[in-house]
């Protein structure tokens, strides 16, 4: 199985990010396709780059679309998790009796009586989990390893008997003392192995640098919270196999990792996946509901259905509290002598999870000298995990936070360091990208926002009781692509179906690839359905990491080709055709035939080539092909710009407009793109302003675990948010020029924000959130 863990990806060879130091052969050398030597001629475009509305997007308003929890199947078994008050210790008794004297109730699951599971690590390990330490096994044996881990489920004949039922168990624990605080245990931090490359002397270089900024900046513990609980229905067929519909964002993950932890065949395990009320990185992993589920219906022999509480769910990962510590070193010219950047994550005492927070500075901003250091703290609490741009959402608000007060200490405008530090080249690797249209990002955005208004000094704009501050940071991500299969089968009437394994998880994939299918097929969009989020579809990764647009729309467009070719080929053995000495890639699919690209003319309806073929359709499959372009850096960018009002008497900070100008190759659909791009920056708000996981660190328990409490923005928090896409052709990186836009959008957002509330009162915050407390004028 390929490890397409991001850090493997960092390290590896197939799709190198922004900061990869060592290159060697990873194990995606041998699923990555042929060098995209005839590449496929590039589809018409009728419906890519357009607003099209989504297609799956009726039957979502009007309740058609099912999600893990909705479907059913007689004699349907509800579970309900038991999970532990405790941190850390064991399990030393479970009585059920009075549990299992309710009538309804079937069974009470434990790791006492529940069915084999595997013993090896690696039989856990799925595509994204962590290359060090052994994953979390639900229901494994006795070991309490975090809070609220599931210790039981309770099997009963509805929820509500089940709920009740779970009420009644009796559970000794053996209590040990756990840690939490990261703060606390900073002094146990220790070195994980980076990527990132150091370069020059950054100290020495730093403390000659006549101007200077030091300073540490910190992101509390953050939960995805998406709309959708975890859940999972796991349906037991006659013969023994499994239909799983899961919450998840990869369903042959799912697929590969159930059936070697439950120790069954693979064929036996299917599990589906078609929508998803939000992911955000919380479904890159199997999560433990689809365990439990499988679990309950192997042991019963029947359909089990298990949904988490929304406080169950603050068992799952989480984005890692980080501290990050800066330090910048410049002339007073603002040319930058010296970058270093040190960030201190959490992860649990049973797996090392890490992103890159540290690599970005050193990435964008010309300086001689720089340094990385990226730390672990193992603490008695679940893996931290991927959440939306993982490493750069903390690691660049840290570093673009850094960079406005160099700003400051240089009595420089903010803007005008960022192009004074400017690179055309990746930093680190000393490579060029494959596009760069960054400076056009800033140059759009400050103009949409009216930067060029702004007055320098702090406290010195307002209206009315509010004071105003403007702030601005540089955003970047990277521009992924992993092997991914897609099928193709194109019926005589000019019906197609296109699938793919991948999954939607609410980003609008299947809205783009029924465009480029659509314009690679030459077939109107509502002759285009597509399958997807089902593991018997052909191969592919989890949907995240910003990779699957490019990933899966160029598989499109390759296997379009090969029908395309397959085509021509019938088409040339009908009697006179006026194609018979086409070349391939001379001839195009349009308007439901097969023509000379170079003269319409001289075509052949697709219903008259099968006809003649007594052909009744067209089924192809092939994975994209993408070069690895190695000595590029390959990267999406963004500029943000915060305008905040804040009450001078109280404190209250309201984010009143954002512009942020984003580059990120070809932008295959302008509504859903913006759509991404806001719901991003409506995050970077809440990671500025509201989320906020909150411990008792005495007992390891999280006190906010519900979105009551744990606050996100809400529609009153949020005013005016202007996105803008600028040009960036990209001919290098693949076929369509497509960089990925599910995380772009965040990264800067907080620093933008941040930025501007130092900018309105005077006011550094360097932990966040932001909240009223910390900007209140007593404070
Ligand atoms: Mo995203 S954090 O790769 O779902």
């Amino acid at each position: 199985m390929p490890n397409i863990s991001r850090r493997g990806l960092l390290q590896g060879t197939a799709a190198v990010g922004a900061v990869g130091a060592a290159r060697p052969a990873g194990a995606l050398d041998t699923a990555a396709t042929s060098a995209p030597a005839g590449l496929p001629s590039k589809p018409m475009q009728k419906y890519i780059g357009t607003s099209t509305s989504r297609i799956d997007g009726v039957a979502k308003v009007s309740g058609a679309a099912k999600y893990a929890a909705e479907y059913s199947a007689p004699g349907l078994v509800f579970g309900f998790v038991v999970d532990s008050p405790i941190t850390k210790g064991r399990v030393t008794r479970i009585d059920s009796s009075a549990a299992l004297q309710v009538p309804g109730v079937y069974e009470v699951l434990t790791h006492e009586n529940r069915p084999p599971l595997a013993d090896d690590d690696k039989a856990w390990k799925d595509e994204v989990a962590p290359e060090k330490g052994s994953p979390y096994r639900p229901l494994f044996d006795d070991k309490v390893l975090f809070n609220r881990q599931p210790v039981a489920v309770v099997l009963a004949e509805d929820w509500d008997t089940a709920r009740y039922a779970a009420s009644l168990l009796n559970i000794a624990y053996d209590a040990e003392p756990n840690v939490t605080d990261l703060m606390a245990q900073e002094k146990d931090a220790y070195v994980v192995e980076k990527p990132e490359k150091p370069r020059g002397d950054a100290k020495a270089a730093y403390d000659a640098s006549p101007v200077r900024h030091e300073a540490e900046y910190f992101i509390p513990t953050e939960h995805h919270n998406p709309m959708e609980l975890y859940a999972t229905t796991a349906v037991w067929e006659k013969d023994g196999k499994l239909t799983v519909y899961d919450k998840t964002q990869g369903v042959q993950n799912v697929q590969k990792y159930l059936a070697s932890a439950l120790k069954l065949k693979p064929d036996d395990v299917r599990v589906m996946s078609p929508y998803m009320g939000g992911g955000f990185g919380s479904g890159l992993r199997p999560q433990f509901q689809v365990v439990l589920a499988a679990l309950g219906a192997l042991k019963l022999k029947k359909p089990v259905r298990v949904v988490l509480t929304r406080a169950q769910m603050y068992a799952l990962g989480y984005r890692p509290a980080t501290i990050e510590r800066l330090a910048l070193g410049a002339e007073p010219d603002g040319a930058l002598n010296s970058l270093t950047h040190e960030a201190i994550a959490v992860t649990s005492e049973f797996e090392e999870f890490s992103r890159n927070d540290t690599g970005w500075g050193g990435l964008l901003y010309r300086t001689p000298n720089s340094k990385f250091e990226h730390k672990l703290v193992a603490l008695d609490v679940p893996t931290s995990s991927d959440m939306r741009a993982p490493g750069a959402a903390t690691g660049v608000y840290a570093l673009e936070s850094a960079m406005d007060e160099l700003a400051v200490a240089l009595d420089m405008d903010p803007l005008e360091l960022r192009l004074k530090t400017y690179s055309d080249r990746d930093q680190n690797e000393d490579v060029p990208y494959t596009s760069k249209a960054l400076r056009d990002c800033y140059t759009r955005g400050a103009q949409a926002f009216g930067w060029s208004k702004r007055s320098a000094k702090p406290r010195s704009m307002r209206d009315g009781k509010e004071l105003v501050g403007w702030g601005m940071a540089t955003g970047v991500w990277e521009a992924l692509q992993m092997p991914t299969a897609v099928r193709i089968a194109l019926s005589a009437d000019g019906d197609a179906e296109v699938s793919c394994a991948t999954s939607d998880i609410g980003t609008g994939t299947y809205t783009i690839m029924a465009q480029v299918a659509a314009d690679a097929l030459g077939v109107p969009l509502e002759h285009v359905s597509v399958r997807l989020g089902d593991s018997t579809l052909p191969q592919s990764p989890v949907e995240g990491g910003s990779w699957m647009a490019a990933s899966v729309c160029n598989a499109i467009v390759a296997t379009a080709s090969d029908v395309r070719g397959e085509l021509l080929a019938m088409a040339k053995k009908i009697p006179g055709s006026p194609l018979a000495d086409a070349d391939a890639d001379a001839v195009i699919l349009t308007g439901g035939a097969l023509a000379l690209a170079s003269d319409a003319g001289r075509s052949v309806p697709i219903a008259d080539i099968m006809r003649n073929a007594k052909a009744t359709r067209v089924v192809k499959e092939k994975t994209n092909a993408f070069d690895k372009l190695e000595d590029y850096a390959k990267n999406t960018h963004s500029a943000v710009f915060a305008e905040v009002k804040v009450d001078e008497q109280l404190g209250i900070v309201r984010v009143t407009r954002v512009v942020n100008a984003v580059a990120a190759g070809r932008i295959l659909n302008l509504k859903t793109a913006t759509s991404q791009i806001m719901g991003s920056v409506v995050w970077g708000i809440g990671m500025a302003l509201h989320e906020e996981t909150l411990y008792d660190h005495r007992f390891g328990r999280i006190m906010n675990a519900n979105i009551a409490e744990y606050h996100v923005p809400v529609n009153a928090d949020i005013y005016d948010i202007d996105v803008i896409f600028v040009d960036e052709p990209d001919a290098l990186i693949n076929p369509l020029g497509i960089k990925g836009l599910g995380e772009i959008g965040i990264v800067g957002v907080a620093a933008a924000v941040a930025n501007a509330v130092y900018h309105a009162t005077g006011r550094r915050v360097r932990d966040l959130p932001i909240t009223l407390d910390k900007v209140h004028p007593a404070a």
